[in-house]
C-alpha cells in the first residue's frame, strides 16, 4: 500500500472505508493505537473536512476541543434553530452555516459528520449522512435502537464508509491502566465489578425525559462502555427500570412527562463466572457536582481473588485509580494526570485517525453492544426475564 502521505484525500478516504469493511467483516487485528502527540498546527497536510449539527449545550464543549485539532477543518454548522448554527459558525470562524440537514448535505463539502442533535435524531440523521457519502461520529446513542444501529453499520460497510459512536471513555489513561491490571492478572480471577453515574437531571431540553431518551442512554452509557471494556463483551442482561420523578420542568418545552426511565439498575454477565452491576439515574444528589470535582470516592470497582481496582471520580472524567492486591494490601493510587484525554475528544481522536490512516481504540461494535444492552435492559425491566444478546465486539481493548 501506498504511504498515506503520497495519497489525495480522496483516494485516502476510500481506502479508509474500505480498511473498515474489511475490520468489520473479518475483525482482524488492525493496530490498536493510543492518540499520537500534538502536531504543530501547519505540518498536517491531511485535514479531515467536518460538519457540526447539533450547536446546543455539547457543542460548546466540542468545538473548542476541535477547532485546535491539526487534523480538522470546519468546514460548516447546522441546527433546526438556524441561530444557533450561525452563532457557533462565527465564534468559531467556520464559513458555512444551514438551517437543516439537507442544506448542509447539499452544501460545502466536507468528509465527516460529527452528530450532536437530540438523542432521537441520531439514526435518521446518521442514515441520511451515509447516503451522501459521509463517515459520522455520533453522540450516544449512535440509533435509537439496535437493530437500527446494526443497518447503519452494515449500510456504511456498504458504502465503503465508517461511524463510530460516542463515549470515548476507553481512550483515558485510566481506562488503559486498569485493563492492563487486569490483564496482566493482577486481580487474580476477576469475579464482580461495580459502577454508577448520575445526576438530578438535565434541565434544558425535553428530549431527555420524552420517549427514546432516558438516563440509560444518556447516562448509562459511560458505565456501560467501560465494564465491557474491562470485562468483555456482555452476553445476558437482566434489569429493573424506574421513573422516579413523573414531570419535569424544561427549558425548551416547560413542564413534560417523563416517559424515559430516569432509574435503572443493570445486572450483566460477561461470562467465566464475572458479573457486574450498572447504576445510573437523573435523581441523584452529588455534593460534589455533575463533574465530582475533588471526589475521592470510587463510581467504578472491579474485585477479583488477588485484588481490587477502584476508579477515583466518573469514568468520563476520572482522577486516578487506586490498585490494592495480595502483595501490597494497603494499595495505592495510579494515574492522577488525566493527559491529553477530554471526553468530548472522540470526534477529533476519529478525524486523527482518519488522517494518520490508523485504527482508533473506539470502535463502532463497541458502541453497538452497549445500544444493545440498553435495549436488553429495558426489556428486562419490563418482562423481568433475562436476555441474551448477540453482538459482540473486539476485546480485550489494550
Ligand atoms: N450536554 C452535555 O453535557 C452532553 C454531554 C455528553 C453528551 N451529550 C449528548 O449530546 C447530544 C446533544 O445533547 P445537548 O445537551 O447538546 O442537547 P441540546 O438540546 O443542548 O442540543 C441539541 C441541538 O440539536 C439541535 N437539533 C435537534 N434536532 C436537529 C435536527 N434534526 N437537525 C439539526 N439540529 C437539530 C437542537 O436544535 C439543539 O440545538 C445528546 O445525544 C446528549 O446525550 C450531551
Amino acid at each position: 500500500m501506498k504511504s498515506p502521505k503520497s495519497i489525495s484525500r480522496s483516494e485516502f478516504l476510500n481506502q479508509v472505508g474500505a480498511l473498515g469493511t474489511v475490520a468489520a467483516l473479518t475483525q482482524p487485528a488492525l493496530a490498536k493505537s493510543r492518540p499520537v502527540p500534538d502536531t504543530p498546527p501547519g505540518t498536517v497536510d491531511r485535514k479531515i473536512r467536518l460538519a457540526v449539527i447539533g450547536c446546543g449545550s455539547v457543542s460548546n464543549m466540542y468545538l473548542p476541543h476541535l477547532s485546535k485539532s491539526p487534523y480538522v477543518e470546519l468546514v460548516s454548522t447546522c441546527d433546526i434553530i438556524p441561530e444557533r448554527a450561525q452563532k457557533a459558525a462565527s465564534k468559531y470562524n467556520i464559513p458555512n452555516h444551514y438551517p437543516h440537514i439537507d442544506q448542509l448535505l447539499a452544501g460545502a463539502p466536507f468528509d465527516l459528520l460529527v452528530n450532536l442533535t437530540n438523542m432521537q435524531e441520531h439514526g435518521r440523521l446518521n442514515k441520511q449522512a451515509l447516503l451522501a457519502g459521509k463517515h459520522i461520529w455520533s453522540e450516544k446513542p449512535m440509533a435509537n435502537n439496535y437493530r437500527e444501529g446494526r443497518e447503519l453499520l452494515e449500510l456504511a460497510q456498504k458504502k465503503q464508509l465508517r461511524i463510530w459512536g460516542a463515549p470515548a471513555v476507553v481512550m483515558s489513561p485510566q481506562f488503559a491502566f486498569m485493563a492492563q491490571a487486569i490483564k496482566a492478572g493482577k486481580l487474580g480471577k476477576v469475579s464482580a465489578a461495580h459502577a454508577h453515574y448520575g445526576h438530578l437531571g438535565p434541565t434544558w431540553s425535553a428530549f431527555f425525559y420524552e420517549k427514546g431518551g432516558g438516563s440509560l442512554p444518556d447516562l448509562g452509557v459511560y458505565n456501560l462502555a467501560t465494564l465491557t471494556g474491562l470485562l468483555g463483551p456482555a452476553r445476558s442482561v437482566m434489569a429493573m427500570t424506574s421513573i422516579v420523578t413523573p414531570t419535569r420542568k424544561t427549558d425548551n418545552k416547560g413542564d413534560v412527562p417523563v416517559e424515559a426511565e430516569d432509574n435503572a439498575m443493570v445486572l450483566i454477565d460477561h461470562g467465566n463466572g464475572t458479573l457486574s452491576h450498572v447504576q445510573c439515574g437523573f435523581n441523584y444528589f452529588d455534593p460534589y457536582g455533575h463533574e465530582g470535582t475533588g471526589q475521592e470516592k470510587p463510581t467504578i470497582t472491579v474485585w477479583g481473588t488477588q485484588g481490587n481496582l477502584a476508579l477515583i471520580g466518573y469514568d468520563w472524567a476520572p482522577f486516578g485509580v487506586d490498585l490494592a492486591t495480595a502483595a501490597d494490601e494497603k494499595g495505592q493510587r495510579y494515574v492522577t494526570d488525566p493527559s491529553d484525554y477530554r471526553w468530548e475528544m472522540g470526534a477529533s481522536v476519529i478525524a486523527e485517525h482518519i488522517a494518520l490512516g490508523k485504527e482508533p481504540l473506539i470502535q463502532a461494535e463497541h458502541a453497538l453492544h452497549v445500544l444493545e444492552i440498553i435495549e436488553a435492559a429495558r426489556t428486562s425491566g419490563q418482562t423481568g426475564k433475562r436476555v441474551k444478546l448477540q453482538s459482540s465486539f473486539r476485546w480485550p481493548l489494550v
